[in-house]
């Protein structure tokens, strides 16, 4: 299957393409940036004795080349934060790129899946499935926003807090993917696992603040970006293999959803041959995880949702 990662030469995009050439379900992969190096970056994967093709792809005109015949587009471009800003600081820049980057998967590959990783993830779903929309060609099934680092993290501060095999960890998250709208479902962990309440609002409060954690550290230089290519790496690779025919694929990831009254809402979904299969929903929360969910995630996330509809409404 061919993949297009956008916004290849970038954080995310380089070791996201690496991971994606390493994987034996990929056959074709077109690197695309406005970077002029990013043919440097395809030149450089290309000599791993993998069997994926490599191809770079720079600027506009050379974008729709990089997504014919694509079965997976995955978009990192973007401006990342800097410390001091919250994602939705990345709005204005970010969601100009959503627009033209969806549009030309609307005209290019209407059909292919699309995974968003591009922040505010809340904002800019709602936008490009607008695009979608507007073009004609949106299919729920096949838009996502990456939220798996959100899982990812959470499996690990589990894992280390509780002394267990990360390995065998599972924390769902919920809601978005961002501040108090990312909600991990701590009375949900697989292996089941008993958390006293300071743990909890602690496991919560870090989970929640784990990329500000990466911002900071970072002093300026960007935000995370190699736990966010292994984790849109697992989430692309897992819709592949749906794709391909396996069974039981699961993921959590930011989807158009009536599981509650906002319009995109991140649950664990079952991912099938054409994307979305199943939402399988949230689940019954605790006490604390529901007051959470009514008093904190959904009030923020509608506002993100609304904010992204109302560009989507001003400028397409
Ligand atoms: P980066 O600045 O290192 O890379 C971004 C790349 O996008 C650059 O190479 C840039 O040239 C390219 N780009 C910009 N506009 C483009 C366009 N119109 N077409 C093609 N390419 C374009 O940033 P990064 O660290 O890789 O982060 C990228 C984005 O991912 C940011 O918005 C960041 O906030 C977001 N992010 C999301 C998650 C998540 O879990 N969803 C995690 C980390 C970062
Ligand atoms: C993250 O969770 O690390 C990303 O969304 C990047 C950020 O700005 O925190």
């Amino acid at each position: 299957m061919k993949v297009a990662v956008l916004g290849a030469a970038g954080g995310i995009g380089q070791p996201l393409s690496l991971l994606l050439k390493n994987s034996p379900l990929v056959s074709a992969l077109a690197c695309y940036d406005l970077a002029p190096h990013t043919p440097g970056v395809a030149k450089d994967l290309s000599h791993i004795e993998t069997a994926a093709t490599v191809t770079g792809h720079v600027g506009p005109e050379q974008l729709e080349d990089s997504l014919k015949g694509c079965s997976l587009v995955i978009i990192p471009a973007g401006m990342p934060r800097k410390p001091g800003m919250t994602r939705d600081d990345l709005f204005n820049v970010n969601a100009k790129i959503t627009v033209s980057l969806a549009s030309a998967v609307a005209s290019a590959c209407p059909e292919a899946l699309l995974a968003i990783i591009t922040n505010p993830v809340n904002s800019v779903v709602p936008i490009a499935a607008e695009v979608l929309k507007k073009a004609g060609v949106y299919d729920p099934r096949r838009l996502f926003g990456v939220s798996t680092l959100d899982i990812v993290r959470a499996n690990t501060f589990v894992a280390e807090r509780k002394g267990l095999d990360v390995t065998t960890v599972n924390v769902p998250v919920i809601g978005g993917h961002s501040g108090v709208t990312i909600l991990p479902l701590l009375s949900q962990v697989t292996p089941e696992t008993s958390f006293t309440d300071e743990e909890v609002e602690q496991l919560t409060t870090r989970i929640q603040t784990a990329g500000t954690e990466v911002v900071q550290a970072k002093a300026g230089a960007g935000s995370a970006t190699l736990s966010t290519a292994f984790s849109a790496a697992r989430f692309g690779i897992s819709l592949l293999k749906a794709k391909g025919g396996a069974s039981d694929v699961v993921e959590c990831a930011y989807v158009e959803s009536s599981v509650t009254d906002a319009a995109f809402f991140a649950t664990p979904v079952r991912l099938g041959p054409n994307g979305l299969e199943e939402n399988l929903g949230m689940g019954e929360l605790s006490a604390f995880e529901r007051a959470k969910l009514n008093d904190e995630v959904m009030p923020a996330l509608k506002a993100n949702i609304a904010k992204g509809l109302e560009f989507a409404k001003a400028n397409l």
